[in-house]
């Protein structure tokens, strides 16, 4: 039995959703716990091509059941357009999906009020995905969330809708936007609830149940530490606890169950959103790994900003969550690099610096030192064994493992399921 946790290391991106339908496998349940549909977990199998937003990845094994926990925010039109494209595929969800009542449900009023705020905001906004997730987590913590379990009771629901639509109208009003209708959103609401209901289930007896048999059990994380509402480069972040220890929260599971905590670490770094950045490129390889690297927004389209592999930052998320160990993701995008650079530590005023000594203000004046190394030049697409990369690819591992501090247990050479090396 093992509980694997897997985590974003950077901006997000880094191709966990790949790792995951990977994995899943030889996972008895796959649980989502945190962010929303911000999230795109990009899948490319025998079933097709998918950008999941809120259906955990391992939904395309058959015999695994795929749990959207507590933690998760909820946008019923997201969901459903997510199950039909399922259906349509062949995946069969009747008794493998499961959603906890306790998720919270993105409202109207939360995508405009992300909109209103991002406006407002001008030149210092944050470029979230405009998808409500900064208003409905800030409700959940404020106590005026609606839960998808209110919806089981007409009642409660209008009530507290109308409670809410109290407040926000007059927001919505004060920022020059038309009050919205109760009776719209009531309609709305209730129809998807019906389509949605047979997967809603309290989903903490399912998993400690699976717990106690010592099942295979894999926790999903959205977006990456860099994003993360308290240890991300504050306000360029999301609103979610993007760390290992937002599983306890976000699914219900306490820290002491947990086997192995991955981080997924791209061989580069992408980001989309405003923020420092440090070793971004703004020459011909920037360009070139966005292009090779297809970087552009599995939920946004928007093209993501691209650098090289920053080794201070995945030293910082190793250790606040505790990586046992990296799957390394996207190795063939830099097959011909003649030369490619690993940054391996920050200084400021002639000073070493580290990550978690300051802020953004702090982070945007940061120097990037850099080891450069000698590319491969070769093939490594579709590589699956670890033996069969070019000298000088192995050299990359090694030099990434060595500054990090922690072993690279996976290396993803290719969009494909299985086109992984397990070392
Ligand atoms: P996630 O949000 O972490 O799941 O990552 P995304 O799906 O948003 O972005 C990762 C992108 O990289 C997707 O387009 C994946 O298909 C692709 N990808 C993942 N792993 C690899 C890899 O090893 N090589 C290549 N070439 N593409 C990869
Ligand atoms: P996955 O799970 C990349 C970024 C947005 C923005 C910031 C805040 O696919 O890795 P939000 O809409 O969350 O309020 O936006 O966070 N962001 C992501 N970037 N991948 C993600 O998820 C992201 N989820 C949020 O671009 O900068
Ligand atoms: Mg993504």
């Amino acid at each position: 039995m093992a509980v694997n946790l897997i985590i974003g290391s950077q901006w997000g991106d880094e191709g966990k959703g790949k790792i995951i339908d990977n994995l899943s496998a030889k996972s008895d349940l796959v649980i989502r716990f945190n962010g929303g549909n911000n999230a795109g977990h990009t899948i490319i199998n025998s079933h097709g091509k998918f950008a999941m937003h809120l259906i955990p990845s391992g939904v395309f094994n058959k015999s695994t059941r795929v749990i959207i926990a507590n933690g998760v925010v909820l946008d019923f039109a997201v969901l459903s357009t997510e199950i039909e494209t399922l259906k349509k595929a062949g995946v069969k969800l009747e008794k493998r999906l499961l959603i906890s009542p306790r998720c919270h449900l993105i409202m109207p009023y939360h995508k405009l009020l992300d909109k209103l705020y991002e406006e407002a905001k001008g030149k210092a906004k944050t470029w979230t995905t405009g998808r409500g997730i900064g208003p409905v987590y800030a409700d959940k913590v404020s106590y005026n969330g609606l839960r998808l379990g209110d919806l089981g009771n007409k009642k409660i629901f209008s009530e507290k809708l109308a409670m809410q639509l109290l407040l926000k109208n007059k927001i919505l009003k004060a920022l020059g936007e038309k009050p919205l209708l109760q009776k719209d959103i009531e309609k709305e609401y209730f129809n998807f609830f019906k389509k949605i209901k047979p997967f809603v289930v309290e989903v903490y007896p399912i998993i400690k149940k699976s717990l106690d048999l010592k099942k295979n059990i894999l926790l999903e994380g959205a977006q990456g530490v860099f994003l993360d509402n308290d240890w991300g480069i504050y306000p360029f972040v999301s609103a979610s606890t993007v760390l290992s220890g937002g599983v306890t929260a976000g699914a219900g599971i306490s820290p002491k169950k947990i086997d192995s905590i991955i981080g997924v670490a791209k061989a580069y770094t992408t980001r989309v959103g405003f923020g420092p950045f440090p070793t971004e490129l703004f020459d011909k390889d920037g360009d070139k790994l966005t292009e090779l690297g297809k970087e552009y927004g599995a939920t946004t389209g928007r093209r993501r900003r691209c650098g090289w592999f920053d080794a201070e930052l995945i030293r910082f998320a190793a250790e606040i969550n505790g990586f046992t160990e990296i799957a390394l993701t996207k190795l063939d995008i830099l097959d011909s690099f003649p030369k490619i650079k690993i940054c391996t530590h920050y200084r400021l005023n002639g000073k070493r610096v580290s990550y978690a000594d300051g802020d953004a203000a702090f982070l945007s004046k940061v120097k990037p030192f850099y080891k450069t190394l000698k590319g491969w030049q070769a093939n490594t697409r579709g590589v699956r064994n670890y033996k069969d990369l070019p000298k000088q690819a192995k050299d990359y591992v090694r030099e990434l493992e060595k500054q990090i501090g922690v072993k690279i247990k996976y290396i993803s050479t290719g969009e494909n399921r299985n086109d992984i090396i397990n070392i």
